[in-house]
């Protein structure tokens, strides 16, 4: 942690106001004064006629000494104190002896000798030890359930402090900037962002239903008819979908709408709201704009919409070298319609073992690949292994030259439809370089994907569904295309990437209820069914919406990655496990049937 955001830690004023002095904020300076501090006791040693505990509290730690000749009712109260048992110390400040300095910690130049000390509480036996590197051998399950206990871990406690700091710093901008902070209702409908809702039984309305709102989106279109004109709100969103590290059920968004402007108002908005909580809290100066990449040449490049730009090995195309090949499976998939695809990993050759191979053949098949073809590159341009026998002679000079191939690559194929073979190749690119440590960690890299499509085919809900939700407006350019061609159309809509972690989303949004009622009937929502789910919006779409646009940032995505963290658990205070269960609560629980019965609900016998 730099030091500017370790002193954001703690508001200096605090200690007047408590009476206490927080345990980092004593320094060498301070020899010979006398303070209170109150915290939990990290450790505790006994060494006969001296006990040493180390004093811990939000700030930090530091060590206070407990000696017999200069204070005996202290020492006598001390022998009483275990680990994590809350105390109050009465002492003076004292340079340490020389050699017995620790120079792992900011005070660790200092002791405080006690003169008395208060016993607050006592503390029962641990689940489990305190110490940040202890960590790795506590089982999530446990931290969880003894959320309290985890989170006086110094890491943990960091990242929340840091949240505040960071959500802070956020609402500061925007104030500002003339935004309002306007909540917005959680007992709503359902809203269409994908995913399936939670759901809340009505007792007053039995048989109703209402749903935990998956964003505000509608409602801040809405407040947009109102005329508030800039909206945000830092707000928690609800999802019930498959959980991963970089999902909760319930998250957080920094969720914004503003009416009056184009695509790059919004945009550069956010870049400068971004760098300004960059520099205050992490002392980093971003440079703007971020790069822009159209969505066709993201997925061409990266097989990704959210790609990774910190590190090389991008996807080449590769159908040009194989149209008239002697291998047949290239040829015949560039004559169907596909594409020959290809990435090169450096020094592959010897990074990976025959093992290694067959494990990324069947990774790249749970992406819809039907193999994975392979040649590793050695001297003088020879081809050896894989499906080097077919390759000519020809053809290895020309892939050497589109892949920057040097002795010692490997080159990874994919003939495919180009869908197919750049989500593969994309999938296997992001693999590699976490399996053989090819991305700098100390990098940010922020990029906007543009251009995307407005509509896309659902394979499994075998029609065409938005890309992003259906208030997206089109491309003005694109209106004509709409009903003849829908898929062909682009929209008005952006996402904001971070280090390969889509962090953001959002559109200029339909303002029009004809257009909005045209999109309807293209995914195939019924009049009456638009209604029936949008009816409010529509309604008020007809009087006198104003054109209009915003953007919502995943702050716990957000905040994984300025914290370094693998997950999004370790950025909130009490997350869920990833079946959405909370071990500190027990929660989700079984309902009492008399619950059940006034809200209308009997459970189905299993
Ligand atoms: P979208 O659905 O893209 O857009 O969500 C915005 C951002 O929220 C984060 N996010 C999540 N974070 C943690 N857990 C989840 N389950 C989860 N789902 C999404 C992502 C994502 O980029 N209403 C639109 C925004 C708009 O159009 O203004 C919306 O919600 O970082």
């Amino acid at each position: 942690m730099s030091k500017m955001e370790s002193e954001r830690l703690f508001v200096k004023t605090l200690t007047k106001t408590l009476k206490r002095t927080l345990c980092e904020e004593i320094n060498e300076n301070d020899k010979g004064l006398e303070f209170n501090l109150k915290g939990w006791v990290m450790h505790y040693r006994d060494h006969g006629s001296l006990i040493f505990i180390d004093l811990r509290d939000y700030s930090g730690t530091i060590q206070i000494v407990f000696d017999e000749t200069i204070s005996p009712q202290s020492f006598k109260t001390a022998k009483k104190i275990r680990n994590e048992f809350v105390v109050s110390v009465l002492g003076v400040v004292r340079i340490r002896p020389s050699g017995t300095e620790n120079p792992h910690l900011k005070t660790g130049k200092i002791e405080i000798e006690a003169r008395s000390v208060e016993l607050l509480n006592d503390c029962e036996t641990l689940p489990f030890q305190i110490e940040e590197e202890k960590e790795a051998g506590v089982n999530e399950l446990m931290r969880l359930k003894y959320r309290y206990l985890d989170l006086r871990r110094k890491k943990l406690k960091e990242n929340i402090i840091f949240r505040s700091n960071f959500t802070f710093s956020i609402r500061n901008f925007l104030q500002k900037k003339g935004f309002f902070d306007i909540e917005t209702p959680f007992l709503t409908k359902s809203t269409p962002e994908g995913s399936r809702d939670f759901l809340v039984p009505s007792r007053l309305n039995i048989g109703s239903f209402y749903a935990l709102p998956q964003s505000p989106q509608l409602f801040k279109q809405i407040l947009m008819v109102s005329g508030f004109e800039r909206y945000y709100q830092i707000v928690r969103c609800f999802r019930d979908e498959d959980l991963r590290a970089d999902r909760q059920p319930e998250f957080t968004q920094l969720d914004m709408e503003m009416s009056f402007v184009n695509k790059d108002d919004i945009l550069s908005l956010t870049e400068e709201l971004l760098s300004g909580v960059f520099g205050e809290l992490l002392n980093i100066k971003l440079n703007l704009p971020f790069p822009r990449l159209n969505y066709d040449d993201a997925m061409d490049t990266y097989g990704s919409d959210k790609p990774d730009t910190r590190f090389e090995m991008t996807l080449k195309k590769l159908s040009h070298i194989f149209v008239n090949s002697s291998f047949n499976l290239f040829k015949d998939t560039i004559t169907g319609g596909g594409e020959v695809k290809g990435i090169c990993l450096k020094t592959g050759s010897n990074l990976l073992s025959r093992k290694d191979i067959d494990e990324l053949v069947s990774f790249a098949k749970e992406f819809g690949a039907k193999g994975l073809a392979w040649t590793k590159v050695g001297e003088n341009k020879t081809f050896d292994g894989g499906i080097s026998k077919f390759i000519s002679i020809g053809e290895r000079s020309n892939l050497i030259n589109e892949l920057n191939a040097e002795n010692g690559d490997m080159i990874f194929y994919q003939a495919d439809l180009k869908r197919i073979a750049n989500a593969v190749l994309g999938k296997l690119r992001v693999h590699l370089a976490k399996k053989f440590n090819l991305i700098p960690k100390s990098k940010f890299n922020f990029l906007w994907v543009v251009n995307f499509p407005l509509f896309e085919y659902s394979e499994e809900e075998k029609k065409i569904v938005s890309v992003h939700h259906p208030f997206t407006s089109p491309k003005l350019s694109d209106i004509d295309i709409l009903i003849s061609d829908p898929l062909k159309a682009r929209s008005e809509s952006y996402d904001f990437v971070l280090n390969g972690e889509e962090i953001g989303g959002g559109s200029i949004r339909i303002h029009k209820k004809e257009l909005q009622e045209q999109i309807f009937k293209i995914l195939k929502i019924t009049p009456e069914n638009a209604r029936l789910k949008f009816g409010f919006l529509l309604d008020a779409l007809s009087f006198g919406a104003p054109p209009h646009g915003g953007i919502a940032f995943g702050i716990d995505r957000i905040l994984m990655l300025l914290r370094n963290e693998n997950s999004i658990r370790d950025v909130i205070a009490f997350p869920k496990t990833q079946k959405a269960y909370c071990p500190l609560t027990d929660t989700p629980s079984k309902i009492e049937s008399m619950q059940l019965r006034e809200v209308g609900i009997s459970l189905l016998k299993k």
